[in-house]
C-alpha cells in the first residue's frame, strides 16, 4: 500500500470515529450529496497538549510517514495555543491541522490535570498510527470538565473527548452548486444548522485568500464518572480558498479567521 491508499484508509476511520461524536456532519454530507454536489474535505483538525509525548509531533508522526510534510505554522497567543499544517504532494489529500496547548502558560490546575491524563496512556498507543482516533485513556469528572472549561474551553474538550477529530472541512471550491459560502452557510440555516457566528458567520476575506464558516458543535449526552451530561461536542467546517497571484489557491490558515473557528466547541 502505497502513501495516498494509507492516508485515506485512515482519514477513512477517522472520518467514522468522528462522526459518532458529530452525526451532524453525516447529515450534511448526506444533504449536500444528495444536491448532487461533490462532498471533499479541505482540512481535517487534531487537537493535543505540548507534552513531550504527545504533542503535535506525536499526532503528525502517522502522516509524516505517509507523505505529509510541514507547510504552515500559527500562533494564538489568547488561547494559548500553537499549530502547525501538513500538507501531502498528492493535492487530493486533505491537510491536516494539528494544534496544542501551551501547558506552560497555563495555570498550574490545568498542568496537574494533563499530566495525570498523560500519565494513564500507555506509550504504545502513542506510537500506534491510530492513536489520531484513539480517544480518551483516562476516567473523567464533570466538575474537573468545568473548571478546565472556565479556563479554557479547549483544554476541556481534549479532557473529555481525547485524541479524535476535532472537525472535518468541506472544500467549497469542490461544491458544483453552492460555490458561494454565504449561499451554502444560507443554505445550512435553512436546514435548522446553527452556525458559529462568533466574529461573523464567514471568517476572513478574498482578499486575504480563504473564508471560513462553521456549525456550532452539536451537543451530545456524554458519559463522566458522575453521571451524564450535555457537552458540546465536534463541528463541521467549510472553506473556500481563493488564488494567489501565481494563479494557484492559497493552502494556508489565517490565525485571527481559526481563533474564531476554536470558538465553535465552546460551551452554549
Ligand atoms: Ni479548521
Amino acid at each position: 500500500m502505497n502513501g495516498v491508499e494509507q492516508a485515506n484508509q485512515l482519514l477513512h476511520k477517522m472520518w467514522a470515529d468522528y462522526i459518532k461524536v458529530n452525526p451532524q456532519a453525516q447529515k450534511i454530507f448526506n444533504l449536500l450529496s444528495q444536491n448532487g454536489e461533490t462532498v471533499e474535505n479541505d482540512h481535517i483538525a487534531l487537537r493535543t497538549f505540548n507534552h513531550p509525548q504527545l504533542g503535535i509531533k506525536s499526532l503528525a508522526a502517522p502522516f509524516l510517514k505517509q507523505g505529509f510534510a510541514l507547510a504552515g505554522d500559527y500562533f494564538f497567543s489568547e488561547k494559548k495555543l500553537y499549530a502547525q499544517h501538513f500538507q501531502h504532494p498528492d493535492p487530493r489529500l486533505p491537510k491536516i491541522f494539528i494544534s496544542e496547548l501551551e501547558l506552560e502558560k497555563v495555570s498550574p490546575y490545568i498542568q496537574e490535570i494533563v499530566a495525570n491524563c498523560i500519565y494513564q496512556i500507555d506509550e504504545k498507543s502513542i506510537q500506534d498510527e491510530h492513536f489520531s482516533l484513539s480517544g480518551r485513556h483516562w476516567n473523567i469528572n464533570y466538575s474537573t470538565y468545568q473548571k478546565l472549561a472556565a479556563e479554557s474551553e479547549y483544554a476541556s474538550w481534549v479532557y473529555a473527548f481525547g485524541f479524535r477529530p476535532n472537525h472535518f472541512t468541506v472544500s467549497v471550491n469542490k461544491l458544483k452548486h453552492l460555490t458561494e459560502l454565504h449561499r451554502l452557510n444560507s443554505y445550512l440555516k435553512d436546514q435548522g444548522i446553527r452556525l458559529n457566528s462568533s466574529g461573523g458567520e464567514i471568517k476572513g476575506t478574498p482578499a486575504e485568500l480563504l473564508e471560513q464558516s462553521s456549525t456550532m458543535a452539536n451537543e451530545i449526552q456524554w458519559q463522566f464518572s458522575d453521571g451524564v451530561y450535555s457537552i458540546p461536542a465536534c463541528y463541521y467546517e467549510f472553506a473556500k480558498r481563493y488564488s494567489m497571484n501565481t494563479g494557484e489557491l492559497y493552502q494556508g490558515f489565517i490565525a485571527k479567521s481559526a481563533d474564531k473557528i476554536f470558538e465553535s466547541t465552546n460551551r452554549a
